[in-house]
């Protein structure tokens, strides 16, 4: 290599000449490289040198950060654009820029050595080729439909022209990333190559192959993209998908096809301009602010708070049952740390390693690890009966029966045996942390760690607070969560916690509709309209009703008359009906499945036919018990923030993250609508509709959630 050439000194760009080739270094202070306006310009003034030099053939564009080529545009910029002109200038900038880039005379080839994401894969496709290196964080796609906007940095209009229509949907329509083998498939990138010989090989590739001609690939088939009435026929189908995919309350997608159909029918001129019409539209709408929004509440989630975490090397698992199987199944996976599982006897160890190699079969079915790999990551995964082989373990999790006596005697044994700054982590959903601590020598080391099921689909994790509990096990445990790839939120020790404490007036209003003769198919299809995954039953089926009724009675024997058990629950339970697990319950099952409503359950429950009931004020009461008592949930510091509630029911319920969280739909029907329609209620349907003292409060003072809630530094 010759001396680098520098193109500016502050620049996040570098030009490193080497004879007739040259590498662009994109290399952003910080461990991110993304796009801001003024990197973009940036790069415009590197496109502008390299105009003018001669005797360039081939330039490689790359990042020296490890793990990381480009992540894509910089959101905290965008999140500041508020008028519809802000954003067109912000738009038209990247595809500017990336259309002088596509225009140089030399050949480019990006060599993308790790995450290459949004703006990153627009960079890349406005390069002649690219070529990927296996590193394990190696990505390519293009997630905005997941922010609620599209690629509009000339991403919509191109992909398709490289891959073919049907590939590019598939990729901007789901927002899913490729590794560089699938990428290669698809025909996204030329070659995949290791690390370290990555930048010789796209240097030799550009040499190789030379300047591309025009925009197709051979991967564009003209009877497909060539083809107006197979091109109609294909946009139509993926519209219809989407529409029933997302209930219809996702309009980026749609959008997105929108695009890509305008840019095949008038050209890519104006497919670029149409980006630009439409992407503005989603930018400034509610469902983009939302999505946004949740974006950075994740990354809020992920800062560590506290003092810093100890390191877990180790780890034990209590109880081998439906939890502790999927438990140890991710600690092994996603964190990589060994895990020693013990249960009474061999039989229920055998039921738990079953339920984790069957999590992992599934990957090796979609082809996401090998047998090999299988093989060894449950090699990870010990058993036993006794206490062997836990003498040194950094951590335990809990996941024995939901009894208080054994879960405080598994502690008492535990501590007997374990490292004295071992921590004690409880799975349960239901016992206040206090209390099994009260038989622990050394409560600081104990924490809930409440898992939802099933583990390995479910993205959240609580992490309760005990009285005792110190700053340094939260810190620690918290760490650990996030190593297993969930989301953490914190929560005080109280009843319920956070989600299932919001549940439990939603699943019981649930019941008193059922009560008043509304059928469970139109409750459920009301909430799966609201945007819910699942309608209330459906999910009192899941979870298991015996779960829900144990809930159902701390949340009881706590509050009292603001959660009176329905009598849904007793009569089912009465019954032994516990859902799912049984194959009995408010639905008909078979082989795991819901097969419809067990028409038995109207007898049952004394009722006759039940009628269609009215959706709209189905959901304004379902929805609305639960924001009344969220709204005590953080009004009692249960929750930090109100921010901490929205995430913890999207992640936890799956509470539609297009409405940006229960609390912030709230904040958009406005506290003072809530507090009236909850007084209308509680003429209608009694005191459990009461607003909160919290809620009064907030009127009074004209604050919203948010701005009464807001999350605290430090
Ligand atoms: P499970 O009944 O499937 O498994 C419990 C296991 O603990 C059984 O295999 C049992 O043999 C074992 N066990 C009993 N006494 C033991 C002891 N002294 N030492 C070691 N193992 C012992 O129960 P599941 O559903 O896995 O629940 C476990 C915990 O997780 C409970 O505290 C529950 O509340 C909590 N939880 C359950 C969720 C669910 O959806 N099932 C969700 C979140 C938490």
């Amino acid at each position: 290599m010759t001396a680098a050439l520098e193109t500016s000194t502050r620049s996040a760009f570098r030009l490193q000449r080497d004879g007739d080739s040259a590498i662009l270094w994109f290399d952003l202070p910080g461990k991110v490289n993304k796009f801001s306006s003024a990197v973009l310009s940036q790069l415009d003034d590197s496109i502008s040198a390299l105009e003018s030099e001669s005797g360039i053939k081939v330039l490689v564009i790359a990042s020296p950060k490890p793990g990381m080529f480009i992540a894509g545009a910089d959101l905290e910029e965008f999140r500041t654009i508020t008028t519809g002109d802000e954003a067109s200038k912000f738009v038209r900038r990247g595809q500017e820029v990336f259309t002088r880039l596509w225009k140089l005379p030399m050949v480019t080839v990006a060599a993308i050595d790790g995450v290459c994401l949004g703006g990153g894969t627009e960079l890349a496709l406005n390069c002649d080729y690219r070529v990927m290196s296996e590193h394990p964080k190696a990505q390519i796609g293009l997630p905005e439909t997941k922010l609620g906007i599209f690629p509009a940095w000339t991403g919509t209009t191109r992909l398709p022209r490289l891959i073919g229509i049907p590939a590019a949907l598939d990729l901007i329509l789901t927002g899913k990333t490729l590794d560089g083998r699938r990428a290669q498939k698809v025909g996204l990138v030329d070659e995949v190559v290791s690390s370290s010989v990555l930048v010789d090989v796209a240097r030799q590739l550009g040499a190789r192959k030379g300047k591309k001609r025009g925009l197709e690939s051979d991967r564009t088939h003209f009877y497909v993209e060539g083809n107006p009435l197979a091109r109609k026929l294909v946009f139509s189908k993926a519209r219809s998908a989407v529409r029933e995919k997302t209930g219809g309350h996702y309009p980026a997608p749609l959008a997105a096809i929108d695009v890509m159909e305008e840019s095949y029918s008038s050209g890519y001129q104006a497919g670029l301009r149409a980006e630009v019409r439409e992407v503005i539209k989603l930018a400034m709408g509610d469902v983009a602010s939302s999505l946004v929004r949740l974006f950075f509440m994740m990354e809020e989630s992920k800062k560590e708070r506290g003092p810093a975490p100890k390191e877990i090397r180790s780890a034990g698992v209590l109880g081998a049952g439906l939890m502790g199987g999927g438990i140890a199944q991710a600690i092994v996976d996603q964190a990589g740390v060994d895990v020693r599982m013990k249960d009474i006897n061999w039989q229920a160890l055998a039921g738990g390693m079953k339920s984790a190699s069957k999590i992992w079969k599934k990957k090796v079915e979609r082809r996401r690890m090998t047998r090999g790999e299988m093989a060894r990551k449950l090699s990870r995964i010990t058993t036993t009966i006794d206490w062997s082989g836990f003498e040194n373990v950094d951590v335990v999790v809990e996941a024995v029966l939901e009894k208080l006596e054994i879960k405080q005697q598994v502690l008492r044994d535990f501590e007997a045996i374990g490292r004295q700054d071992a921590i004690f982590a409880t799975n349960t959903s239901t016992i206040p942390i206090g209390r099994i601590a009260a038989a622990s020598a050394r409560p600081e080391n104990v924490v809930g760690m409440h898992f939802f099921s099933p583990v390995d689909k479910m993205p959240l994790v609580e992490i309760i607070r005990g009285e005792r509990t110190s700053p340094q096990t939260v810190s620690t445990i918290s760490a650990f969560g996030r190593r297993l790839g969930k989301t953490v939120v914190v929560s005080e020790d109280a009843p319920g916690f956070i989600v299932n404490r919001i549940l439990g007036p939603y699943l019981n209003e649930a019941g008193y509709l059922i009560q008043e003769g509304n059928s469970v198919e139109s409750i459920d299809k009301a909430m799966v309209s609201f945007g819910m995954p699942l309608g209330p039953l459906a999910l009192l089926d899941e979870v298991g009703i015996d779960v829900a009724g144990k809930a159902g009675e701390i949340l009881n024997e706590a509050f009292g008359e603001r959660m009176p058990p329905s009598k849904l629950l007793q009569s089912l339970l009465a019954d032994k009906r516990f859902g799912k697990k049984n194959a009995r319950g408010v639905f008909l099952w078979k082989e795991g499945k819901r097969t419809g409503v067990d028409p038995s359950l109207y007898p049952l429950l004394g009722l006759g036919n039940p009628k269609e009931g009215k959706r709209d004020a189905m959901i304004e009461r379902m929805v609305l018990s639960m924001v009344n008592e969220a709204s005590r949930v953080v009004d009692e510091k249960v929750a930090a923030s109100a921010a901490d509630v929205d995430l913890a029911m999207i992640m936890g319920t799956g509470f539609p993250p297009f409405r940006g969280g229960l609390l912030r739909h709230a904040d958009r029907l406005g506290v003072r609508f809530v507090a009236e329609r909850l007084r209308a209620l509680e003429a209608e349907q009694g005191i459990r509709f009461r607003p909160s003292p919290a809620i009064e409060r907030l009127v009074a003072e004209g604050k919203s959630f948010y701005e009464a809630y807001p999350v605290r530094q430090g």
